[in-house]
């Protein structure tokens, strides 16, 4: 296992990269198993989840070629079974399910696990796939979906979310007449989604905003198609500047897909300006300053950068309050923090962040993907030498990361654990 060795206390000034967005490209890759002619993907970023989905894809009957961000897809025949030990490694493995229903009528998908930020369960997906005519059971840990042909169908979400909402719209393009979508997320990874469905031939309104509405469509082509940056990347650049008392120019960083990011970011006493080569990120004065935040569904403030704004807030002047409105055990973060000097007190769903002058290098351990960043950011900040163990999470989700920032003078190195 591999941990990464951080020497703090550097600023980190010059040009940093965003990727493509992980979240945005997993479902899109899923849903190529709807599409009658190949497809070609650009901007996919290399990690560790993208491998997970294209080797699921490979055993769902999907060839699948990677080659430097771009992803070679051919029309499949589609195989029903996703094994548990891939869906075990990535949640997102479920959504396969939609698009198997749609095209082939059957699906045996493993039932993801508990998941290390709350019960996560995939209710949503299964009740509205059941009302466009599909049947679940329960067998050895697997889901097993069949159906006919399934028929389009008013769905409400119970919530508004963000995996359930892709499901059910990669269900729709397929079946037979319309499908509304109530309460639908409204994340800008699903827009993504919903404009490559229509670039390869599907109908869909309202993407974007929480009521879709689909008109089924007896067959999809394929297309070429960019993925969008990934705006949670781009968020935590951002915060890497302000806790460095750095500079930085953060290039394809989506400027509207982060707006909530950027006003709390602002509050807090950063400068933050839009300009055409990219997103200038650093200190407006000397110091931060606290706020208060709560984690909402899209366009609220997302909880993927909970956990590196707090790491912010630890060394802002005054408190700060989080409160997290998605997942119910979001704060692993939060002891590791303390192991560095933070001053956080977490309550229930809240969390009390109490600035302090500066943190200390310290061994932490990363437990979920986005906590793995906030301690990154925490350990560039801290005085000394911190050691962050299990960064196979963090492997998930930012490509390359620390390339990225050693080239705007950071001081990482990667070792064995
Ligand atoms: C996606 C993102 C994840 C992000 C999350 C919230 C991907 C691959 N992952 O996860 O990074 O943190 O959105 O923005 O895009 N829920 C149910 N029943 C369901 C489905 C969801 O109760 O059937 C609940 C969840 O437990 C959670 C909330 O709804 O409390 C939101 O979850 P959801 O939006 O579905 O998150 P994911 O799609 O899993």
């Amino acid at each position: 296992m591999d941990k990464l060795v951080i020497e703090g206390g550097v600023s980190l000034n010059g040009r940093i990269a965003v990727s493509g967005s992980k979240n945005a490209a997993l479902p899109l890759l899923f849903a190529s198993i709807l599409l009658e002619e190949p497809a070609t993907f650009t901007n996919v970023p290399n990690l560790r989840d993208i491998h997970t989905a294209l080797k699921l894809l490979r055993i769902l009957g999907c060839p699948a070629e990677y080659e430097s961000g771009v992803v070679h897809m051919r029309p499949c025949g589609p195989k029903p079974e996703a094994p548990y030990e891939l869906v075990k490694t990535m949640r997102a493995s479920v959504l396969c399910l939609g698009p198997l229903l749609a095209r082939i009528g059957q699906a045996r998908v493993a039932l993801p696990g508990g998941c290390a930020i709350g019960a996560r369960p995939v209710d949503q997906h299964l009740k509205g796939m059941e009302k466009m005519g599909a049947r679940f059971n329960l067998e050895d840990g697997y889901i097993l979906g069949r159906c006919d042909k399934l028929a389009g169908a008013h769905i409400s979400f119970d919530m508004p979310t963000v995996g359930g909402t892709e499901n059910l719209l990669m269900a729709a393009v397929l079946a037979d007449g319309e499908t509304v979508l109530e309460n639908a997320a409204r994340e800008p990874e699903i827009t993504d989604l919903a404009e490559f469905l229509i670039a390869c031939g599907a109908r869909i309104e309202g993407h974007g905003s929480s009521i879709i509405r689909v008109q089924g469509v007896s067959r999809l082509g394929g297309c070429t198609y960019a993925v969008m940056p990934d705006r949670i990347e781009a968020g935590t650049f951002l915060v890497a500047a302000g806790i460095t008392n750095g500079n930085l120019l953060v290039q394809h960083c989506p400027w509207q897909e982060l707006e909530a990011v950027i006003v709390k970011l602002q509050a807090m006493g950063m400068h933050i300006e839009k300009t055409p080569e990219g997103v200038l990120a650093r200190r407006s004065g000397d110091t931060l300053r606290g706020v208060d935040v709560q984690t909402r569904p899209y366009p609220g403030f997302p909880t993927d950068m909970q956990a590196q704004l707090m790491a912010l807030m630890c060394l802002a002047e005054g408190s700060s309050v989080v409160e997290e409105g998605i997942f119910e055990n979001r704060f692993m973060h939060v002891p590791e923090l303390t192991r560095m000097g933070a001053d956080i007190k977490p309550a229930g769903r809240s969390a009390m962040v109490r600035g302090v002058r500066g943190l200390n290098g310290a061994p932490v351990m990363a437990s979920d993907l986005r906590a793995s960043a906030s301690l990154v950011l925490a350990g560039l900040a801290a005085k000394g030498t911190t050691h962050v163990q299990r960064i196979y999470h963090l492997d998930r989700g930012y490509e390359a990361i620390e390339n990225k920032l050693n080239a705007v003078g950071a001081r990482i190195r990667r070792e064995k654990e």
